[in-house]
């Protein structure tokens, strides 16, 4: 067996009687069930936390236009509260609450816990429904305020 890339080096094994073996290819991603609870969840943990990752750099625009001063912190408060930057802010609540509650999951794995089917599916459950309890807690205060601006941009445009 000749090998053009030293790469194929992996691909190559060897019999017990010595003679060599194109080792076979483990199958891609497309053949797994992406919507099942286990591989759903992991990938929403990994999205929720390249999403937070983003995020935070937002939070540290706030913080850094807070101390510049008066047109800086307007700038980003102005940004922030378009509806397309409350958007981001929203999305960014429920990635921080998924995440975090998927890594409490992901602990209780860690101390041995919770692998046993019908468990591993209650915890996703929980998790799925903690994140939409705990955003929608989160941004409660500003409802009232979201409804009244939603009334009054209706009432302008009418
Ligand atoms: C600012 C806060 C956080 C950021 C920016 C963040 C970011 C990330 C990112 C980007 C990943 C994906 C890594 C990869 O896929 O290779 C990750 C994985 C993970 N995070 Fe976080 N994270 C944060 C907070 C937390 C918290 C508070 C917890 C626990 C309560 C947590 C638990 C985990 C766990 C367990 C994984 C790995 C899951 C696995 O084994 O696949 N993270 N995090």
């Amino acid at each position: 067996m000749s090998m053009q890339d030293s790469r194929e080096a992996a691909m190559i094994g060897r019999r017990t009687d010595g003679t060599t073996v194109r080792r076979p290819l483990s199958p891609h991603l497309q053949v797994y069930d992406m919507m099942q609870m286990s591989s759903l969840s992991s990938i929403l943990n990994r999205a929720t936390g390249i999403a937070w990752s983003a995020g935070v750099l937002l939070l540290v625009w706030w913080l850094v236009a807070l101390a510049l001063g008066e047109p800086a912190y307007q700038a980003a408060m102005t940004a922030m509260a378009h509806p397309l930057g409350l958007l981001v802010l929203v999305g960014m609540t429920v990635a921080a609450w998924y995440h975090t509650l998927a890594g409490l999951r992901h602990l209780n794995w860690d101390i041995g816990r919770g692998f046993a089917i019908p468990s591993m599916y209650r915890s996703g459950w929980a998790v799925f429904i903690g994140t939409v309890v705990l955003s929608v807690l989160t941004w409660l205060p500003a409802i009232p305020g979201a409804i009244e601006w939603i009334v009054a941009q209706i009432n302008a445009h009418s």
